[in-house]
């Protein structure tokens, strides 16, 4: 069976650490197994401007951004095929043939839409764009006839609503053209970085990111601040390790596992301070992101090798997404003209 990768990211801001762990990391594992036949990553524009209509610029600005994040963890132009949304206006005719195939009452019961219209704090005024994206991200997948998506825990209903347009699709047209989605869930423990907060998630609005491009200081300085056991007030103190994020972070970024269990051994007797914790935790964390960063400035240096790149991915992908209009065209029998 041909086995094909569609993911991708809104270009929202910048990727963080959360995102390197629940998803960047995996994606080039997947892209380096050899695996998979073909792989698209696409930078999602038009999903990020259904709630940032107002204010296109912070989309624009993210769209170079986020390409240099994918490339400089490892994602390979020549491997994955890297592209933007708005670049391949086939994704949105299909979308529109999706529309008429799912009701109002289940885009309105997608958990995940749910949960963004409260977060974003929309009330009465979502915008039609933003209530329908779950059809769209169907769209963004079965155009490249993607069999695997790689995502977070949290795309779990829009990858369900996806697999039931699927389902429709076969049923009223062509039962061959498109094959059920299966999610690729992050490798387990990997699920979405706390924040260095310990409040929720990394996320940028709850501005607790550690960022892909943030320099030296700046990451030691995070470190620093992270949330650790309010109660573990002298070193001698017992200090608590679940719900502190330095401990969180080690279990995720360690590689010394017996080290990071002593650690936890000491810490809990007593006796060892947050700030020997969290220097090791920075030694760590810097030699993994020395690399992303060094990689990032280099190619930051040439915007428009960047735009080239995304250019040429949307050539790539647009010739896939045509040929599969084409065919649910000619299913639907409004392939009028065979094109
Ligand atoms: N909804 C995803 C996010 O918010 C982005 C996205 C758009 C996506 N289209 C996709 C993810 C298709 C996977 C497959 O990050």
């Amino acid at each position: 069976m041909n086995k094909t990768i569609l993911t991708g990211d809104r270009p929202t801001g910048k990727l963080h650490l959360g995102h390197y762990v629940g998803s960047l990391k995996n994606r080039v594992e997947l892209q380096n197994s050899g695996e998979y036949d073909k792989i698209f990553i696409m930078i999602a524009d038009q999903q990020a401007l259904t709630d940032n209509a107002d204010n296109p610029k912070k989309i624009i600005d993210h769209v170079s951004e986020v390409a240099l994040d994918y490339l400089s963890v490892g994602i390979d132009p020549q491997k994955s095929t890297i592209f933007l949304q708005s670049d391949i206006p086939e994704i949105s005719e299909l979308n529109m043939y999706f529309q008429n195939l799912v009701t109002v009452s289940r885009v309105q019961r997608n958990p995940t839409v749910k949960a963004e219209i409260q977060q974003k704090g929309f009330g009465q005024s979502v915008p039609v764009g933003f209530f329908v994206y779950s059809i769209s991200q169907a769209a963004d997948i079965l155009a490249f006839r993607g069999t695997h998506v790689p995502a977070g825990e949290d795309q779990k209903p829009l990858i369900e609503q996806a697999n039931e347009i699927v389902a429709t699709f076969s049923r009223y047209y062509d039962p061959n053209l498109f094959t059920p989605i299966e999610h690729i869930l992050p490798p387990a423990g990997m699920g979405r970085l706390v924040g260095i907060d310990g409040k929720g998630k990394m996320s940028k609005s709850l501005n607790n990111g550690i960022y892909l491009s943030d320099d030296p200081d700046t990451i030691q300085q995070k470190v620093m601040k992270m949330y650790t056991d309010p109660n573990h007030i002298n070193v001698s103190d017992p200090g608590q390790v679940e719900g502190n994020v330095v401990f969180t972070y080690l279990d995720v970024f360690a590689t010394d596992k017996e080290k990071v269990a002593e650690l936890k051994e000491h810490y809990r007797a007593g006796g060892l301070g947050d700030v020997k914790i969290k220097r090791y935790l920075n030694e760590i964390l810097q030699d993994t992101l020395r690399p992303f960063r060094e990689k990032r400035e280099e190619l930051a240096k040439d915007k428009s090798a960047i735009m080239s790149i995304l250019e040429a991915g949307g050539n790539q992908a647009r010739e896939v997404a045509a040929d599969t209009l084409s065919k649910a065209k000619t299913s639907m029998g409004i392939n009028y003209f065979n094109r």
